[in-house]
């Protein structure tokens, strides 16, 4: 039992979720047992040695669900089986099994907003427009000039609306055109999603990562967006319509689903919120709702110590709440690596540690991105190899997510690095050789290495709220207690002059960079570099 009060408190008795390590699996890409280039179910279970090596609580798996992969499995047409290419069910429930034995919770994918063209309610909508599944879908005539029934976005680019030719009537999506919105006024549609929900958690999920949570319901009325109000998205850096989303009638749906997932052994639901004010993605969360909402605004923000302090302090009085915790969240499979965005290289990689060791230091829960304890950069692909909807459907003029997405390297030998024995299905980049596990595990001043040693030092060690220290600019400092006595403090150091900071009676716990010491008075720290002292 932990308790303490102030930002990052937890109350009552603890759940595993609170301040798990949970580690991101891109399905497609972690490992490929039989050598079709793409990654599977049994090619994860095979490897799930790897990660409690690592030393992770809990791996989060993207959608593995029946899909044509018009969006990589994000277009889902039976959301209670899985897609041939990643394997059976049988397999599903072996991964499970094998986690569990070796004391690893798993997190699976839930995607409500919206289901695959292929979904069987879809085909019926579209061969029978009289069709009750045709309500289940939003599908509308279309406006006064013959256009589009209103002028919402995808945010994957061009209109949210496609026509249906048959019935001239065209439907609604907010991403691909392959990815119908589901009409959450529909009650078939609550009992559907419970029915999924149930599922797996009878299949034994220890919970969900909610896509899109704040999507689901539309403005009723499906008004137009007012013309010049431009909102960016924070996560897919496209415009997108406000009345789209975060309508307030989806708290409902949480709280139903909090009652159900309440009926099982403590499982957590933590939902994809993507929008910029934290103090709207915090009503998601809380005793009634979802256990957790990730936290973007750090995926946007440069590495600077006055925007993380003032991030953090508002992550930390944002998700204060009962029946919550807080989440950090560096890098995903939608946003370009944590290493590239801070400059890439040695220097961007250095950084990219140093961030992370910061949030490992803080309450809550830290969600780890595959690769980037290899010390991932993003990829760059040659425009025949990429794949992402968003990159097609731009004619390659938007960027897309491809180049956080290209397979972990295993080992050194080109062109599958362990990963496959085939033609993978996005290419290695040339980092693939230096950067492989059985490389950086070979080396004790890997980031590999560095992953590890952090992980189990943070188990269960710190606890408490977050005290903040005043060290001066480029500087941000924080002491909580640690278990066995004494404080833990984290200093980050994010110019670029080696700095030296009056912190009497420090020993470094760990270090991000080299070039890190603590004598009777003072620590030494580089620039682009953080550490975790003991101070008794
Ligand atoms: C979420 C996923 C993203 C997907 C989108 C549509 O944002 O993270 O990968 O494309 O939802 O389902
Ligand atoms: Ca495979």
């Amino acid at each position: 039992m932990t308790s303490s009060t102030g930002p990052g408190r937890v109350t009552g008795a603890r759940h595993w979720w609170q301040d798990a390590v949970v580690y991101q699996v891109y399905v497609r890409s972690f490992s490929d047992s039989n050598g079709d280039g793409i990654g599977d179910l049994p090619g994860i279970t095979a490897r799930l040695p790897y990660l409690t090596d690592l030393g992770v609580d809990a791996l989060w798996l993207t959608p593995f669900y029946r899909s044509p992969m018009a969006d990589h499995g994000y277009d889902i047409s039976d959301q209670c089986d899985v897609d041939p290419i990643f394997g059976t069910l049988g397999d599903a429930d072996a991964l499970l099994e094998r986690a569990h034995a070796l004391g690893l919770r798993v997190i699976v994918d839930l995607v409500p907003n919206h289901t695959s063209d292929e979904h069987r309610w879809f085909q019926e909508a579209l061969a029978h427009p009289g069709s009750p599944y045709r309500e289940r879908f939003l599908f509308r005539p279309p406006g006064a000039d013959g256009g589009p029934p209103n002028n919402w976005v995808s945010v994957f680019g061009g209109p949210a609306w496609t026509l249906d030719p048959a019935s001239g009537e065209y439907f609604l999506h907010l991403f691909d055109s392959r990815q119908p919105d589901v009409n959450w006024r529909h009650p078939a549609v609550h009992a559907e999603w419970e029915r999924i929900l149930r599922f797996w958690l009878d299949r034994g999920v220890d919970g969900f990562r909610i896509d899109v949570a704040h999507g689901l319901y539309k403005r009723a009325d499906l008004a137009d967006h007012p013309p010049g109000l431009v909102v960016e998205d924070p996560i897919f850096h496209a415009s997108t319509a406000p009345y789209a989303w975060d309508q307030p009638e989806v708290l409902d749906v949480y709280h139903r689903w909090r009652e159900i997932t309440e009926e099982y052994d403590d499982r957590v639901m933590v939902g994809e919120v993507f929008l910029s004010e934290l103090d709207r993605v915090a009503r998601f969360v809380g005793p009634k709702h979802l256990h957790q909402s990730f936290n973007f605004p750090l995926l946007a923000a440069p590495l600077d110590a006055t925007t993380w302090r003032n991030l953090i302090t508002a992550s930390l009085v944002a998700f204060d709440v009962e029946g919550a915790s807080p989440t950090w969240v560096l890098s995903n499979h939608d946003v370009i690596r944590h290493a590239t965005r801070y400059g890439g290289g040695d220097e961007g990689r250095a950084r990219a540690r140093a961030a992370t060791l910061t949030l490992l230091a803080l309450p809550g829960s830290i969600y780890l991105y595959e690769g980037e304890e290899l010390g991932l950069e993003q990829d760059d692909l040659p425009p025949q190899a990429r794949q992402d909807p968003i990159w097609l459907r731009s004619g390659g003029t938007v960027e897309g997510r491809d180049g956080c997405r290209t397979p972990v390297p295993w080992n050194s030998v080109p062109a599958g690095h362990g990963f496959t024995t085939g033609r993978p299905w996005l290419p290695l980049g040339p980092q693939a050789v230096s950067r492989s596990v059985e490389a950086e595990r070979a080396d004790a001043g890997s980031t590999w290495a560095f992953y590890q040693r952090a992980l189990g030092l943070r188990r269960g060690a710190f606890v408490g709220a977050v005290r903040w220290l005043e060290l001066g600019p480029e500087l941000l400092g924080f002491a909580r207690d640690h278990v066995d006595g004494g404080e833990l403090v984290c200093v980050l150091s994010t110019g670029s002059e080696q700095l030296t900071v009056a912190l009497p009676g420090s020993e470094v716990l760990l270090a991000s960079r080299a070039g890190t010491s603590a004598s009777a008075r003072d620590v030494v720290l580089p620039g682009g570099a953080a550490v975790w002292l003991r101070r008794t």
